[in-house]
């Protein structure tokens, strides 16, 4: 089976053959995990564009527009900066590039935390601007009357706790949460909150591993895992690590292949081509018809 759908270059490279499936839904997702039980543990990546998201899509039952693209893909230091118009451009591009996965769009710093209304008018615009079927967003107990004013009102919400990148000022660093007996009980007592409060999933990241577990069996939605345990209901990974793109890897990243060396290869080889004038060749060049 092929893993990619076909691209009908008659028309226009972004756009591939529509495949004949049926995306799944926010319920489907929710479903893995019945009885506080999954039998097969969720898939989600990151994509923040058409190709990319094409290539991931039948491999995942979720794709996430996280706000690392800020990093990833604008070259930002955090995810402070990232805007809802970046956001909803990015979340339309997956979209418009799967059509199996159920897309997930980040809602960014500043576009949720002031009151439920504000959320509700970033998270709508998200939904409508990009198409996506639901939102995520980060916090705990903190969060749970946003998330329970934008589920009572038709907009599906992923929670994210633990290491929240968007706190990167007040938590003082990227480092694993959950060192101490009181962070510990916060992070059990954000999850309960989330769940209570109407999340369909939750993101649990960089919290040891017995936390990540005691969170798992403590709610009845799935959870994603980033850092977190093998016994999360899925994981998560930014698709960039995991394909090697990055010199850095962080402790919780397995790099699958080694696409930076890969694609320097590749220029350094196309570069030496251009410079020894053994590219184009005949093949790639139009001649007059006889
Ligand atoms: O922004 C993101 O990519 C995320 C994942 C790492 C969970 O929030």
């Amino acid at each position: 089976m092929s893993t990619t759908y076909t691209l009908d270059t008659a028309t226009s490279r972004a756009n591939p053959t529509p495949a004949p499936m049926k995306r799944l839904t926010v319920p489907a997702i929710m479903g893995h995990k019945a009885d506080g039980v999954t039998k097969e543990p969720l898939v989600m990546l990151t994509a923040y564009t058409a190709r990319m998201a094409q290539l991931l899509d039948t491999h995942c039952d979720m794709l996430l527009v996280g706000d690392s693209l800020g990093q990833v893909i604008y070259g930002l230091p955090s995810t402070i900066p990232v805007t809802i118009e970046m956001m909803a451009a990015h979340g339309a591009a997956v979209v418009r590039g799967s059509y199996h996965s159920l897309v997930i769009v980040d809602m960014p710093f500043g576009s949720y935390e002031g009151s439920p209304e504000q959320a509700f008018a970033s998270a709508s615009r998200l939904m409508k601007e990009s198409g996506c079927a639901a939102v995520k967003l980060e916090g705990g107990e903190a969060m749970a009357e946003t998330i329970g004013f934008l589920s009572r009102r038709g907009i599906p919400v992923m929670a994210h706790i633990g290491l929240t990148p968007q706190a990167v000022n007040a938590l003082g660093g990227y480092g694993a949460r959950g060192r101490s007996a009181a962070e510990e009980a916060k992070i059990l007592a954000d999850a309960r909150a989330v769940a209570d409060a109407g999340a369909f999933a939750l993101v649990v990241e960089g919290v040891l591993e017995h936390i990540a577990d005691a969170v798992t069996a403590a709610v009845p939605i799935p959870t994603i895992g980033i850092g977190a345990s093998a016994k999360c209901d899925g994981q998560v990974l930014v698709t960039e690590d995991m394909l090697g793109m990055f010199e850095r890897v962080p402790r919780f990243v397995k790099r699958y292949a080694d696409m930076a060396g890969l694609i320097g290869d590749t220029a350094q080889a196309y570069a030496a081509e251009v410079r020894s004038r053994s590219f184009p060749t005949v093949e790639q060049m139009y001649q007059r018809k006889a």
